[in-house]
Parts: structure tokens; C-alpha cells; sequence
């Protein structure tokens, strides 16, 4: 069985950032999953229709190819608005699957493992992975951190707007009745309000080591 590692928690909790080194480190393939769901939900949009009508979102979903993942739009937030929309819909998770679980099992180059991270990898796509993180940290932060990263790529936002946006993904990607954001039972819980990105990957690195999984020397 090739491992694993999931990582999941919400947007701007430090997922990603955790999860390049971890893949690095390691050695493994990495998977964004949220870029799915961003390049699903740009789709849409520049189609012109509604993220929330599950045809447009289903044939967008079905059409991804590898290079739209490439997209510098999809970094925006009104991309991860429509995200968050069209990951509710079941055909549109359901469609997403495979492409994960096809990753996982041949991870690009040849990789001997696979970091995924997202919002229900740990619950849904790799239940049975002994490798499960859960990023977590206050709202507040979240939104600043968010808007930093934002600015560094040259797009204006306003700290109100990022709160507000923020809020309402939690929102919707936690109270969703499909593979809602949530804790694995047997996820090991980081908390990074206070912490720095050195100390976070420490955390994590301690937690796969204690579980057998040891970086190749
Ligand atoms: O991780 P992100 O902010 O790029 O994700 C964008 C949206 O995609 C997020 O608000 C919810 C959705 N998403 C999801 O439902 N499941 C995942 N595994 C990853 C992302």
C-alpha cells in the first residue's frame, strides 16, 4: 500500500504550506485538492453560469484536465466562493473522487507516497490512511493570513471582505450534508493561531515519526 498522508482543515489554516514540506521531506507526490474544486468552480463561472446548479458544475467537474489546475485565477476569492459552492454538490464530489484516489495509487514521478490535503480526505477519500492531520486556527487569523497572501500576489482585498468570505465558506463547507469539513476521529489536531510554520511542521513531522512513518535518509 502506498502511504498517504491527509491533511485537512479550513481555508488559510496553513495546510498547504505544511503539506509541500511534509511531501518534500518525504519524498511524496502533493495534491491540492482544493484546486479541483477552484478550477471546477472557474469553469462555471467562465462559462457564464451558476456555480450552484449541479448540471453546470457536474460537466465542469467532468471536464478537468491536468493543465487547468495551472490556472493563476484560480487563486481569487471569488473562485474559492464558487469552489466552495459546487463542492457541495454530490455528482461533483462524486466525479472528483476517482481522480484523487487515481493519484494517490500512481503518484506522479514515480513519488513512493502521496500528501493530499483538503477538507475530507482523512474522512471520506482516505478513511483508512493511519496518517491523518487536522489543521485548525482562529477565524481572525485565518483572514489575515489570507489577506497577506492576497497582497503578495498583487491582488487588492479588504480585511472585512476577506472576514466575511471566510466566514461564509466555513460555513458552507462544514454545515454541507455531503463530506462537510470535519475532524477524523484518529486525526492528530494541530492548532497554528500561535505558532510558526517551523514549529507546525515539527508537530507533524513528531506525530508521523511516532506513527512509523520516517522520512527516507
Ligand atoms: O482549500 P481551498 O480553499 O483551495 O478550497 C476551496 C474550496 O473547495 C473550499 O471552500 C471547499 C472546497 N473543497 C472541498 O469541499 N473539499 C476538498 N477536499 C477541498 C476543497
Amino acid at each position: 500500500m502506498i502511504p498517504v498522508i491527509a491533511i485537512d482543515g479550513p481555508a488559510a489554516a496553513g495546510k498547504g504550506t505544511l503539506a509541500r514540506r511534509i511531501a518534500e521531506t518525504y519524498g511524496f507526490a502533493y495534491l491540492d485538492t482544493g484546486l479541483l474544486y477552484r478550477a471546477t468552480g472557474w469553469k462555471v463561472l467562465s462559462a457564464g453560469d451558476d456555480p450552484e446548479n449541479p448540471e453546470s458544475a457536474l460537466k465542469g467537474a467532468q471536464t478537468l484536465a491536468p493543465d487547468d489546475l495551472d490556472n493563476p485565477e484560480l487563486r481569487g476569492d471569488e473562485t474559492a466562493q464558487a469552489a466552495s459552492k459546487v463542492a457541495a454538490i454530490p455528482s461533483v464530489r462524486a466525479a472528483l473522487l476517482d481522480f484523487q484516489r487515481n493519484f494517490a495509487e500512481h503518484p506522479p514521478t514515480g513519488a513512493k507516497g502521496a500528501v493530499i490535503d483538503g477538507r475530507d480526505i482523512g474522512t471520506v477519500v482516505f478513511p483508512a490512511t493511519p496518517y491523518k492531520l487536522f489543521i485548525i486556527a482562529a477565524l481572525e487569523v485565518r483572514a489575515e493570513r489570507r489577506l497577506k497572501e492576497l497582497r503578495q500576489r498583487g491582488i487588492e482585498s479588504i480585511h472585512a471582505r476577506v472576514l466575511q468570505d471566510m466566514k461564509d465558506r466555513d460555513a458552507r463547507d462544514s454545515q454541507r450534508d455531503i463530506a462537510p469539513l470535519a475532524k477524523a476521529e484518529d486525526a492528530f489536531q494541530i492548532d497554528t493561531t500561535e505558532m510558526d510554520a517551523e514549529s507546525v511542521f515539527s508537530a507533524a513531522l513528531s506525530y508521523l515519526v511516532s506513527r512509523s512513518l520516517k522520512p527516507a535518509s
